[in-house]
């Protein structure tokens, strides 16, 4: 399938812009699911407000000759350090969904996780991202299914469509307590399924089939691929996975959907990076919205980040192109300050140019 080339709507400049025209295009039953989280969305304001609060302090007449912004992961280059969240359903937002995401990741030189309950065919995701020679990682992100069984088979076909590692998601044992999806009456639309879940059967007490550390055992047990772990904030939980020789670790709550009032990931990373002293690769999403941000991220410790709501948004604006625009603007913006503070590479950039808990006189 060959998404749909849309013309993009007039004055789009930054993500904030393409959110507010997505809350024209989508209905209130998708604006719910796709905007909303956990409870009084404490934790998703929390993520956004935790980039705001951190100051730059730059460095200047910092030779820039042959800067550049790429970044090593899991032994592959990308051209900067960007992947799209998994989000699941995303026809939701546009008839291409995934599909369309795949092309806009993968000509944006960008990563793509794609979620276990993603509403288009996994392998015909694999395709379309794989025709561009400078796509970033593709990624396959998985809940484990009450049925082992399944999960197994599910794994050797993500092997076989030729992903490159599994992030295990490890902060959803249950559906946060969505009250704004639960106010619009959210349910999924006609047509839109979990695809690659088709002949499983869902699990009769959710918690009583809840993966833990063995079954991350047994994960890493059945795959020759990398396996990552999404949603780790407590140092000690990040130690132990280190111990247990993950891949890399993402930083994450979620973006605000499953535990109300948890901690910013901002906050978390810093402290999981000192726990896991530089042992293993961390990512971190949640609230990402401008290049600053990202800037920020990966002073305090992240090799690269996720974005998530605001792809879904450009997807909802133009499809594949509306969703590429969105990774240009962040990847330009990215661009700019990381020259601003005078760092050459990703890898010069250090805790020293960000003030945590900046108050009134930094900001
Ligand atoms: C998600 N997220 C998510 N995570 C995951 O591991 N599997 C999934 O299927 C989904 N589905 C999903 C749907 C929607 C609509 C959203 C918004 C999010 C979480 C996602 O991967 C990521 O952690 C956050 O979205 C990051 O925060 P921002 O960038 O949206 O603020
Ligand atoms: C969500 C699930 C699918 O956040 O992870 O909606």
């Amino acid at each position: 399938m060959t998404p749909s080339v849309e013309a993009l709507p007039p004055g789009l400049v930054t993500l904030a812009d393409h959110e507010a025209h997505a809350r024209t295009r989508l209905d209130d039953n998708a604006w719910a699911y796709f905007s909303g989280a956990a409870g009084d969305e404490i934790t998703l304001r929390a993520n956004r407000h935790a980039w705001d609060r951190l100051a730059l302090l730059p460095r200047v007449l910092q030779p820039l000759a042959g800067f550049h912004t790429r970044v090593e992961l899991l032994g592959r280059a990308l051209a900067h350090p960007l992947l799209v969240a998994p989000m699941a359903w995303q026809r939701m937002a546009h008839a291409d969904g995934e599909i369309a995401m795949a092309h806009a990741a993968a000509a944006q030189g960008a990563g793509l996780v794609l979620s276990t309950q993603a509403s288009q065919p996994l392998e015909a995701v694999s395709q379309a991202f794989a025709a561009y020679p400078e796509a970033g990682p593709l990624w396959f992100q998985l809940y484990l299914q009450a049925d082992r069984g399944f999960t197994r088979q599910l794994v050797q076909r993500v092997e076989a469509a030729g992903y490159q590692a599994l992030v295990l998601t490890v902060d959803a044992p249950v559906q946060g307590a969505r009250d704004r999806e639960r106010r619009a009456g959210f349910r999924l639309p006609p047509g839109i399924s979990a695809v690659n879940l088709e002949g499983t059967s869902p699990a009769a007490s959710l918690l009583d089939t809840a993966p833990t550390w063995s079954d991350v055992q047994w994960l890493l047990g059945i795959t020759r691929l990398p396996v990552l772990l999404k949603g780790v904030m407590h140092p000690d939980d990040a130690r132990q996975a280190a111990a247990l020789g993950v891949a890399g670790l993402i930083v994450s709550n979620h973006g605000g959907r499953t535990l109300d009032t948890a901690v910013s990931t901002a906050w978390a990373l810093p402290r999981v990076a000192d726990a896991t002293g530089g042992s293993l690769p961390l990512l971190v999403d949640g609230g990402i919205r401008r290049g600053t941000d990202v800037l920020k991220a990966l002073a305090l410790g992240a090799r690269a980040v996720l974005v998530g709501r605001p792809c879904l948004w450009g997807l909802a604006n133009a499809g594949a192109v509306g969703a590429a625009h969105v990774l240009r603007l962040l990847r330009d913006e990215y661009e700019i300050a990381q020259a601003l503070c005078g760092c050459v590479a990703p890898v010069d950039i250090t805790g020293a140019i960000v003030i945590a808990n900046a108050t009134d006189s930094h900001l």
